[in-house]
Order: C-alpha cells, then structure tokens, then sequence
C-alpha cells in the first residue's frame, strides 16, 4: 500500500487574492478521449485535464488499440472508428474512478471483445448494475462480484441491439454508457432522464457528428441517438472544471477580505448549481467574458468575500452539483442558521459515502451536522474549534473540502492522506498557497 500523505491547513493572516485557473474539467476529459478513440483520424485535445482518473482512460483506451500521445499541453487521439477497438490483452484498471469504469463499460458492451475491469478499494465497492443491467437489453454479457461490483468480466454484444430506457437514478454516467454503447447498435437508442443530469456527451456527440436529439420533458429529457453514424476526429478544448473551482470560491467566501478570479471556466448550467446555490445564500459572485468553446459556456468567475445567510437547498439541484456538497457543507457551517441540503441519496455511492463523511468531517470540527433521511442539515456557528485530523476514505473531494475548512477553522485541520487529490485536481495545494492559503 501507498504511504498516507497527510496534509494540514491552518487560517492565513491575509485574504485570499489573485486570478487563478483550475486544471480542465474532469468529466470533458474523459469523453474527449473515449470520443478521440471512437472516431476516425486524429482528436487533439487542449487543456486536457492531466489527473490520475483521466490518465486511467488514457491507458484504457491504449489497451484497445486507440494510438494516445502528449505533446507539451496537447493530447493526440488516433482513433479506431466504431466498433474498431480490439480486446484488450489485460485487466483494464480504472483506478479511483468511477465516470471512467461505467462509460468504458458502455463503450465495451456493443464491441463484440471480452474484457476484465478492475479498480481501487474504493471503485470495487461501487454500484456497476446501474449501467450493467440495462446495457445486457443490447446483448452484452457480464458477470462480477456480489452486488454487481467490480472486477467485472464483459463478453460485449457481436451484434448489439438499440434499446430504449428510462434511466431510474438521476445519473449523467448511466445516461452516457447507454449512449456510448448506442452509437455500435443500428437504429435508435432512446435514453429518458426524469431529471437533466451533465450532458457534457451530448454535446460531444454532436460535435463528433453524430445525429442526437434532445427533447426536454419537464423536469428531464429524452435523447434520441441515431447508431452507427462515422465519427470524425475533431479538435477538442477543456475548460476549467467547475467541480474543481468550487474549492478555491468556497475559501475566497470563507476567509474575510477575499477577492479572487477564476478565468477560463466551464459554466454549463447543469455543471453551476453550486454558484447558483452560494448566489442565493447571498454570496458575491459574478461571470464575465461569457463565450462558447467546443458547445460548452465558458467565463471568468470573480468572487469576493462577503456575509451569507442559511437557506433550503432543494432537491432538484442535486444534479448539477451533486459533486459539490461537501465542499457547500463546509460553507453552511460557517453560515449562521440551519442549511438543508435536501435529496442527496446519491451521495452515498461517490467515492466514499459522502453524506456519511461529510457530516463526520464537519462534526471532527465542532460543527452541529444531522442527517434527515436523504437530507443533510448543517447548523452554521461565526466559528469552528477545528484542531481535527479529518478522515477522507480515498476521496478526493473530502481532501479537498477539510482542507478549505481548515483555511476558516480557529486551529488547524489535517487529513489523513490528501494522495487522492492527484485524481482530478493536480496542484491543488499550490494553486491555492497562490491565492495566499496556508496548506502544507
Ligand atoms: C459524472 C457524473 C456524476 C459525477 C461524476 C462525474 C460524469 O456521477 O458525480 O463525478 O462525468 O458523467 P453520476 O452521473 O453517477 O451522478
């Protein structure tokens, strides 16, 4: 086992200030590859996010045959064409990562190829028949561990069918495996979603040229896939992950005087909730030199420190930030009044059981936390003893949101092992120490 690599960050003397950028945006970079694998010719890729997660798809997709290849800041994809991959010669290791392991089973599952995926302690105990009991209506076979979790063994369908399915959680991974392996199957694949989740594949469909159509049906969507379209290489650009920036604008709103710039940023709406969210709780945020690049909204986002107020999170939110409530619990607990955090059973199949963590996070602070069925409520104080060593259970975003806890606590706080940081935000201690933080 890896040594831990503990971390401690304590309250720095002066405000945050500075313009920063964050490395590029997680769940882009992993569908640029997998698109650059797809599709004919060759994908170059800037700003692709450089984190241990991506570079997982990276290996992947070299194990089936894609040619993969950095030239300083651009990533060169030769791809195979559609159902052009070839087996694999060994277990796929997806690491920590679950976005790579359930859209590269759903790539796999309409290639007529067997192969074995595997992860960490943490990916091996995630929930995978989400995506692999629909994706078996195309043809594929699997069999894994109990519960459905990995090592998987797939046995992809020689000739997949189109199918048509109502994805039952809200989840931005099962909706893109189905689509994936929809684009190796003749016809039609139809995908509902009673709630719009990330539709960053979506859009890179499109961009690839494939023919999709989006139909909004209250609250969610239905998209219709035409299959076996050819994919044609294209130019990719990675903006700045909006999941990852949510770290540093939560410690420009916790340590007093902040001013801080973060240029260069994916703002997709159904990526924003956290910005909207801090919006309503009052927090001084605005967007400017709005632009498009590849389909995707982009920005400079400029926050400054200020008082926020407690409010109701409503469960509709979930989705375009489901990635950013431990990082907004730690807002709420300096945040007087009670913040409600509703709808967030999906928080426990993350890489830890994050409702658990986070209120296990908050309380190692001195914070008052309680968990209401799926509701997470935080009871904010002016201030937090700290002086913790937070446990962060191979969870990036709990590393990272203890630490910017620890930048507004009275003593500081450590974590156990901030390794996993190196997953989706590379550099993250620094970037911050830039701003003025103390995390060492
Ligand atoms: C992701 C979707 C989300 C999110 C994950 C990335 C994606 O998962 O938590 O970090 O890139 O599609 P779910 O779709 O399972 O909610």
């Amino acid at each position: 086992m890896a040594p831990l690599h503990p971390l401690t960050a304590r309250r720095p003397a002066d405000p945050l200030t500075g313009q920063i950028r964050v490395p590029g945006d997680k769940s882009i970079s992993h569908r640029a590859l997998m698109f650059g694998a797809l599709a004919v010719g060759e994908t170059r890729i800037d700003g692709l996010l450089e984190g241990e997660d991506v570079l997982r798809t990276a290996s992947a997709m070299r194990a089936l045959g894609a040619t993969v290849r950095q030239e300083g800041a651009i990533w060169r994809v030769a791809g195979r064409g559609i159902g052009g991959l070839a087996e694999p010669a060994d277990v796929l290791d997806m690491g920590n990562s679950g976005t790579a392991a359930r859209l590269l089973t759903g790539i796999l599952a309409s290639h007529d190829l067997f192969a074995v995926m595997t992860g960490d302690a943490s990916l091996r105990g995630r929930p995978m028949r989400r995506v692999t009991d629909p994706l078996a209506m195309c043809g594929a076979r699997f069999s894994a561990r109990e519960g459905g979790r990995l090592p998987l063994a797939i046995q992809g369908a020689r000739d997949a069918m189109p199918i048509h399915y109502r994805v039952p959680v809200a989840s931005a991974q099962v909706k893109s495996a189905l689509l994936l392996a929809g684009l190796n199957a003749p016809g039609q694949t139809v995908i509902e979603e009673g709630v719009a989740t990330r539709d960053h594949t979506e859009a890179m469909l499109r961009h690839f040229g494939a023919t999709v159509s989006v139909e909004v049906a209250g609250a969610g969507r239905i998209i219709t896939l035409s299959g076996q379209p050819e994919l044609r290489a294209r130019d990719v650009v990675v903006p700045g992950d909006p999941s990852s920036a949510a770290f540093p604008v939560a410690a420009a709103l916790l340590v007093p005087g902040s001013a801080i710039t973060i240029a260069n940023l994916g703002l997709n709406p159904l990526r924003a909730g956290l910005f909207a969210t801090l919006c309503d709780m009052g927090a001084d945020i605005t967007v400017s030199n709005e632009r498009t690049e590849g389909g995707e909204p982009v920005g400079d986002l400029a926050v400054r420190y200020g008082p926020l107020r407690a409010i109701d999170v409503p469960p509709e939110r979930a989705p375009s930030m489901i990635d950013e409530y431990p990082i907004l619990a730690v807002v709420a607990a300096f945040t007087p009044g009670t913040t409600r955090m509703r709808g967030l059973g999906e928080l426990r199949v993350k890489e830890s059981d994050r409702l658990a963590a986070t209120a296990a996070m908050l309380q190692a602070a001195g914070a008052q936390v309680t968990i209401e069925g799926d509701d997470l409520l935080v009871h904010g104080a002016a201030t937090l003893p700290g002086n913790c060593t937070v446990e962060t259970h191979m969870d990036h975003r709990l590393a990272m949101s203890a630490l910017v806890m620890g930048l507004a606590t009275d003593a500081p706080v450590a974590v156990d092992d901030a390794a996993f940081i190196e997953t989706s935000f590379p550099g993250f201690a620094a970037l911050l120490a830039s701003l003025g933080a103390d995390i060492s």
